[in-house]
């Protein structure tokens, strides 16, 4: 089978690798029809997060089952499933908390995997023709239609990206009817974060950018757009606000509720746009969030960055302003998402009309493509998701 293969820094090829197949008669094998690339796997690309050369990459799959083991009880061949990223057992003690990035078991040195992730265990990616799903029963999610039909881009979106906006918002920043949130970074998981703030009744969200086709696309999804490149987004944010008008006596609310970091490591460092500052978009929160409010860490900060760009440093020891964060009551959470805990509620959000993420998809290719795609999403620019069809 054909797959897309980690081969050094900036550097992906697409190659003869052996199919992948049945190992376990609680496997599953599909046959992708939708994979797409991910912030994640840019971290991985710019050799921040130590990929070792050969990992087939790809954690984001949409497809149709083509063979079960003999212990597979529900899923058959023929099925249209999507696969979180995180694969899971299904029985362990995290896994029956719902907790399913967690996992005990499926990672021997440690809890939680993914598929094709540098450090998430022996998982070859989905960037591929074929994937083999463990735990099948649990792993593969159905979902109504056939491959290629208009729900195509919102399904692929259920295995990482819109179920980690929906985490972001609900669980890590705990968006409630009426609040007022911001997130950070108009990536796919940014704008998903946002959309998912809007679905959950944030009566006003803010996201905030500094790539044109990024602050467009926040717009598009029903954010107020920020961009950072017209000043210190914590000041238009204020201004924002104050001039929609704040209650008499309610002046000093003149942040937000609640917070998103959808950036993660290699933010910009704003004063110095040409380098980095892990540290950014931490220190414009605690100075944006309201007293009592709450900030979710959906972005990626790995215990040591390989490759640390100008402004980062090798271990990401990150210095938040834990004074201002503890003198405003601020929770703080971070985290994977726990992405089966979400997948049926946002197909189901999908099949009924209510939510179309696929809106945030902005490329499609082929196999053969996916080096060219690396190359310019890596550009951090016009490609915000790019999908691959095998
Ligand atoms: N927690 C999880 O389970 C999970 C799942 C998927 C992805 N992620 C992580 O989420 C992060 C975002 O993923 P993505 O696919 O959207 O990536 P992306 O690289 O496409 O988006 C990041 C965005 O942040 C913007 N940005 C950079 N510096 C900024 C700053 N100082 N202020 C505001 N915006 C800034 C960039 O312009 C870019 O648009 C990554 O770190 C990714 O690894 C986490
Ligand atoms: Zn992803
Ligand atoms: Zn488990």
């Amino acid at each position: 089978m054909r797959a897309v293969v980690y081969e050094d820094v900036r550097t992906v090829g697409v190659r003869d690798v052996p199919d992948a197949g049945l190992e376990a008669e609680t496997d599953a094998l599909v046959r992708i029809s939708s994979s797409a690339l991910c912030g994640t796997d840019l971290h991985m690309y710019d050799g921040r997060t130590g990929a070792t050369p050969g990992l087939v990459l790809g954690h984001e799959p949409l497809g149709v089952v083509e063979q079960a083991g003999n212990a597979v009880q529900t899923i058959r061949p023929g099925m249209r499933v999507v696969i979180p990223t995180h694969l899971f057992c299904g029985t362990c003690a995290m896994c029956a908390r719902g907790l399913s990035a967690a996992c005990l078991r499926a990672r021997p040195e440690g809890v939680g995997a993914a598929y094709g992730y540098a450090g998430m265990g022996p998982y070859p990616g989905a960037q591929a023709d074929l994937l083999r799903v463990p735990w099948a029963d649990a792993n593969c999610v159905r979902v109504p239609g056939e491959p290629g039909d208009a729900h195509e881009d919102d399904f692929v979106l259920l295995a990482d990206a819109f179920v980690t906006g929906w985490h972001a918002a609900a669980t890590l920043a705990g968006i409630e009817a009426g609040d007022t949130a911001a997130v950070f970074g108009a990536g796919a998981i940014g704008l998903l974060s946002a959309y998912s703030a809007l679905l959950l009744g944030a009566r006003v969200v803010y996201c905030v950018d500094g790539v044109d086709a990024r602050v467009d696309k926040a717009g598009e999804v029903g954010a107020v757009p920020i961009d950072f490149r017209r000043g210190d987004p914590v000041e238009q944010i204020r201004e924002h606000r104050a001039r929609a008008g704040l209650p008499l006596g309610e002046e000093k609310l003149n942040g937000v509720d609640k917070v998103i970091d959808a950036v993660g490591f290699q933010a910009r460092d704003r004063e110095h746009p040409d380098q980095e500052r892990p540290n950014q978009v931490i220190a414009d929160a605690a100075r944006l969030v309201n007293p009592t409010g709450a900030t979710g860490v959906a972005g990626v900060y790995p215990d040591t960055d390989l490759q640390p760009r100008p402004g980062a440093t090798a271990h990401e020891d990150l210095v938040a302003p834990w004074g201002t964060l503890f003198s405003k009551g601020i929770a703080v959470r971070f985290g994977r998402t726990h992405d089966r805990r979400y997948t049926l509620l946002l197909r189901d959000l999908v099949v009924s009309g209510r939510a179309r993420p696929g809106v945030i998809v902005t490329h499609h290719g082929t196999l053969t493509d996916a080096p060219q795609l690396y190359q310019r999403f890596d550009r951090r620019d016009d490609v915000i998701k790019a999908v691959l069809h095998p």
